[in-house]
């Protein structure tokens, strides 16, 4: 309970100033990723038996994972190299198709696992451990290429 407040309060310190991706790409993007993080979190969790597993959180922690790689490219506009502690490498501005072909990847990887509503009593742990193991390799390969760690 505490920890998501922190969360809440750290996402509305972010977007101060600015609730409108266009004008401020690298907070949009860094709440996009902690998005990720947190549904990443979830996915472990429910693997790990901490959390019940259900089909329906299963396939959310993938479509949470799936939407932001159909947007997160739209948010690395000239401009936005520096500032607000971006970890962004300059690498995706010198090589954006490079970047452009991860998000591809991480698109195709997160959807693999989709089930349609009426299908998902066949999700079962299984079946979603497949899928967000491929899911979230993206995240180590993305982020040795793309990212830079600060201090
Ligand atoms: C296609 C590339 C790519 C993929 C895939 C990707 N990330 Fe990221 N991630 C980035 C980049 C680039 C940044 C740096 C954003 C910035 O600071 O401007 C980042 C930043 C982050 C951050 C820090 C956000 C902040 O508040 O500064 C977290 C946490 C994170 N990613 C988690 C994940 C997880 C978990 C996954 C996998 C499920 C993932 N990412 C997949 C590119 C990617």
């Amino acid at each position: 309970m505490k920890k998501s407040v922190i969360i809440l309060a750290t996402g509305a310190a972010l977007f101060a100033g600015s609730t409108i991706a266009a004008e401020n790409p690298i907070a949009a993007r860094k709440a996009m990723m902690q998005n990720v993080v947190q549904a990443t979190k979830m996915g472990g969790a429910m693997l790990k038996g901490k959390m019940d597993y259900s089909p329906v959180a299963g396939q959310l922690v993938l479509r949470v994972m799936n939407q932001a790689s159909l947007s997160f490219g739209t948010l690395f506009p000239k401009g936005s190299e520096t500032g607000m502690e971006t970890t962004a490498s300059p690498k995706i501005w010198s090589d954006m198709g490079g970047f452009d072909k991860a998000l591809v990847k991480f698109q195709a990887d997160t959807s693999a696992g989709f089930m349609k509503v009426e299908d998902l009593e066949f999700f079962d742990k299984d079946a979603f451990g497949e899928a967000f193991g491929k899911a979230a390799a993206n995240c180590k390969s993305c982020h040795q290429e793309y990212r830079v760690k600060k201090n």
